[in-house]
C-alpha cells in the first residue's frame, strides 16, 4: 500500500503532545546500522558513518549511540583516498571519530537483534559489548541501510527475517525499553518489512525508503574515480536536510519535504502516525530555517536503482578501457556479471516449474502477482529462504537474488506447508548447481 500524506499537511500545525522529547537529544539511544560489505556497497556504510555525526550534531551523545559497520571501505585497496569515507561528491569525510561498536564478522542479524534487545550477556565478548540500555522514558532511533527483498533485509552473511525483527521490537516494548521508537529503513522493497506488522505496536513509527514492490536508488554515483556511489538517495535527503535545518521541524514535516526528493522511489510511513508530529530536535534559536546549502546540487548527479550498480559500474568500466587487453578484460567481467544473472533468473523459474508441475498459469501468477506478506507464512518461508541458502548459494552474499524472493514468499502466502516448495528448491538446486562449482558462484 503507498500511503500519500496529503491530509496531514493540515494538521501538521498541530503540534506533539502525547509526551515530551525531540527525535534527537540526549534522552536518545541510537543504533546505527550497514548490512553489507564489499566496494561496490561503500554507499551504506558512508550513509551510517553521516549519520552518527548528524545525531551528535543534534544532540546525541556519542556514548548512547551503537555503530554496526563491517569497515571494509576506509582502508579498502579501490578507495583513491584512503582512510577517509566520503558521503558525497567532494564531501567532508565522515569516516573520522566514528567509533565502531561491531565490526567485521560481528555485523550479523542474530547479533543486531541481541543489540537492540539490550542483551548484554549474549553480546560479551562480541565486538565493544555494547547494547541498548534505554528505558521507558528514552527515545530510540534505529537507522538500517542495507539491500533487502520481500521480508527480508541483508546482513554480511546472514539474513534478518521481518517476523524475527517484529518478534523484538515486541521484546523491547514489553521490557519498558522506549517511550518511543523510531525506524528508518534503507533497502529495497522495505515497506514489506513492516506493511501490516506493526499496527499493534503503540509508539513505533517506521519510515522505509521504498514500498514493499520497488528497488531503492543508490546516488551520487561517480564513475570517473571511485567506480561506486556515495550515498542513497533516501538517506542522503533525511540526512542533508538536517544537517541543513537550524528550526526544528517534525517527523511528518520532514517526510513531506523528503518524499518529493526521493523520486525514484516511495517513502512509506507505517505504525504510529502520533508520533509523525514528533519535533526531530531541540531548535536553539528561532532564525532562519536553513544553514548554507552544500554547493553542488543534488539534481545534476545521477542515481542508479540499488541493484544494477555493478552492471552499471561494469559498463562503464568498459566503456572507458582503451588498452586492448584491458577491453577484454573488461569486458568478460561485464559478460560474467549478466551471464550469472541470468543463471539466478532461470533458477527461480525452474524451481517455480518444479513446484507448479508444469502448471503454466499456477507459474505465472507466482512469478508476477506480489502477495500481501502476514506473520503465518514466515516458518515456511523460512524453510525455503534456508533451502535455497544451502542447496543453492547464499543469499545474503548474492543479494542480486533478493530480487526474485517474492515469488518464494508468495509460495508461503498460498501454501502453508514448505514440504513441496523444499523439494522443488532441493531438486532444481543440485542439478543446476552440478555444472558450476558451487563455492566460486558469485553474482555481482
Ligand atoms: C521515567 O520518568 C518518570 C517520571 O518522571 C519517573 O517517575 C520514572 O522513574 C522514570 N523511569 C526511569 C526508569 O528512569
Amino acid at each position: 500500500m503507498r500511503v500519500y500524506l496529503s491530509i496531514l499537511c493540515f494538521v501538521a500545525a498541530v503540534s506533539y503532545a502525547a509526551s515530551e522529547g525531540v527525535l534527537f537529544g540526549p534522552n536518545t539511544w541510537a543504533v546505527l546500522v550497514a548490512g553489507s560489505n564489499g566496494w561496490w556497497n561503500y554507499r551504506h556504510q558512508a550513509d551510517v558513518c553521516h549519520a552518527y555525526h548528524s545525531l551528535i550534531e543534534k544532540g546525541v551523545l556519542p556514548e548512547k549511540i551503537i555503530t554496526i559497520m563491517y569497515d571494509d571501505i576506509a582502508q579498502n585497496s579501490q578507495n583513491p583516498k584512503k582512510g577517509t569515507i566520503i558521503n558525497r561528491p567532494d564531501g567532508p569525510d565522515v569516516y573520522h571519530d566514528v567509533v565502531i561498536d561491531y565490526s567485521g564478522k560481528a555485523v550479523t542479524a542474530k547479533n543486531f537483534l541481541k543489540i537492540i534487545e539490550g542483551d548484554e550477556v549474549g553480546m560479551e565478548n562480541i565486538g565493544s559489548g555494547k547494547v541498548l540500555k534505554s528505558n521507558e522514558n528514552d527515545t530510540v532511533f534505529i537507522n538500517f541501510v542495507d539491500h533487502g527483498g520481500a521480508g527480508v533485509l541483508g546482513f554480511p552473511s546472514t539474513l534478518l527475517k521481518a517476523a524475527d525483527l517484529i518478534a523484538s521490537l515486541n521484546k523491547m516494548s514489553k521490557s519498558n525499553m522506549f517511550d518511543k521508537l523510531i525506524l528508518f529503513i534503507e533497502a529495497c522493497e522495505s515497506g514489506s518489512i513492516f506493511d501490516g506488522f506493526i499496527d499493534h505496536l503503540p509508539n513505533v513509527f517506521v519510515s522505509t525508503a521504498a514500498a514493499g514492490d520497488e528497488s531503492s536508488w543508490g546516488w551520487y554515483c561517480d564513475d570517473k574515480k571511485f567506480g561506486t556511489c556515495f550515498g542513497d538517495l533516501y538517506s542522503i535527503n533525511w540526512m542533508e536536510r538536517l544537517d541543513k535545518l537550524k528550526t526544528s521541524e517534525s517527523l511528518f514535516d520532514n517526510y513531506n519535504a523528503i518524499r518529493t526528493k526521493t523520486t525514484k522511489s516511495h517513502v512509506q510511513l507505517y505504525g504510529d502516525y502520533k508520533l509523525g508530529f514528533l519535533q526531530q530536535f531541540e531548535s536553539a534559536e528561532a532564525e532562519d530555517e536553513y544553514l548554507e546549502e552544500y554547493p553542488e546540487s543534488q539534481k545534476e548527479h545521477k542515481g542508479v536503482d540499488s541493484r544494477d550498480i555493478p552492471l552499471y559500474f561494469a559498463r562503464k568500466e568498459l566503456e572507458a578501457a582503451k588498452e586492448p587487453a584491458n577491453i577484454i578484460l573488461k569486458k568478460e567481467r561485464l559478460e560474467k556479471i549478466i551471464e550469472s544473472r541470468g543463471f539466478a533468473d532461470n533458477l527461480i523459474s525452474k524451481i517455480l516449474k518444479e513446484y507448479t508441475e508444469g502448471d503454466v498459469v499456477s507459474q505465472q501468477d507466482l512469478e508476477t502477482k506480489r502477495s500481501k506478506l502476514n506473520m503465518d507464512m514466515f516458518s515456511c518461508y523460512d524453510d525455503l529462504l534456508t533451502a535455497f541458502g544451502t542447496d543453492c548459494f547464499s543469499i545474503p552474499e548474492n543479494t542480486y537474488i533478493m530480487k526474485h524472493l517474492y515469488k518464494l514468499a508468495n509460495i508461503c502466502v498460498r501454501d502453508e506447508s514448505s514440504v513441496k516448495a523444499v523439494a522443488a528448491i532441493q531438486t532444481v538446486c543440485l542439478e543446476e548447481m552440478q555444472a558450476i562449482n558451487r563455492l566460486d558462484f558469485h553474482i555481482e
